[in-house]
């Protein structure tokens, strides 16, 4: 039964004295006792939100590969779904879900393109497999069959040989830059700590509490 799985958060707090005025800075002591946890799986996943023409929104996971305050950068195929729904429109959300730790942070904002040197240098970095992937799947398109997406790696794998594998133009990485940003800490009883940072026009955060 789902609802056998009802239990009770207790075990931090999140208070204005201590949090830090920074957003940033939040995320990151909160990004790195995730990547401490050994109960985290891949801390660096998050749920990605776009919305299509018709105001349809999309969800799936992505990783995040790095952060600083130019932005949350994934990395993803320019011409899937959510490439697409970002070209149309850039309003994107996040949230990480670190149910260990009794945390969520969501991140609202606008996802802006890294130029083709940032996304070089991490498309480099990837194993050769990935690498290959990153040719053989037009990710998103519809396939007849597994078959074809194994013949499609083979080609690709033909194809380079022994070179080295180019990035291809539609792969390529994200920046979200974030307009507010939301810390959730689970308390007893349901009464958790939801701090909010919303970014002001002279690049400032400001912090407000909502109830949970
Ligand atoms: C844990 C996890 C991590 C993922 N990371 C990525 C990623 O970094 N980039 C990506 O394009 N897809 C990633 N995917 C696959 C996406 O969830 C999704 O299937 C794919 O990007 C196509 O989405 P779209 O059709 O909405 O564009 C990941 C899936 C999971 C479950």
């Amino acid at each position: 039964m789902v609802d056998a799985l009802r239990r009770e958060y207790s075990s931090a707090e999140l208070i204005e004295q201590e949090a830090p005025a920074d957003a940033l800075e939040l995320f990151a002591s909160w990004y790195e006792a995730a990547c401490r946890s050994s109960e985290i799986i891949e801390p660096n996943t998050m749920v990605l939100a776009t919305v299509d023409g018709s105001g349809q929104p999309a969800a799936r996971a992505v990783l995040l590969k790095s952060f600083d305050h130019n932005g949350f950068v994934f990395v993803t195929n320019y011409q899937s779904r959510k490439g697409k729904e970002i070209s149309d429109n850039n309003r994107v959300a996040a949230a990480f879900v670190w149910n260990a730790l009794e945390r969520q942070v969501r991140i609202e904002g606008r996802a802006v393109q890294l130029t083709a040197e940032q996304s070089d240098q991490i498309f480099a970095a990837r194993p050769r497999g990935a690498q290959l992937a990153a040719h053989a799947s037009r990710q998103s398109t519809e396939l007849q069959n597994r078959a074809q997406l194994d013949q499609l790696y083979l080609e690709a794998v033909e194809k380079f040989g022994k070179e080295d594998v180019s990035r291809p133009s539609a792969w390529g990485g994200y920046a979200i830059r974030p307009e507010r940003i939301e810390f959730w800490q689970g308390r007893a009883n349901r009464m958790s700590d939801r701090l909010l940072y919303s970014r002001t026009v002279d690049g400032n955060w400001q912090r407000s509490r909502l109830a949970p």
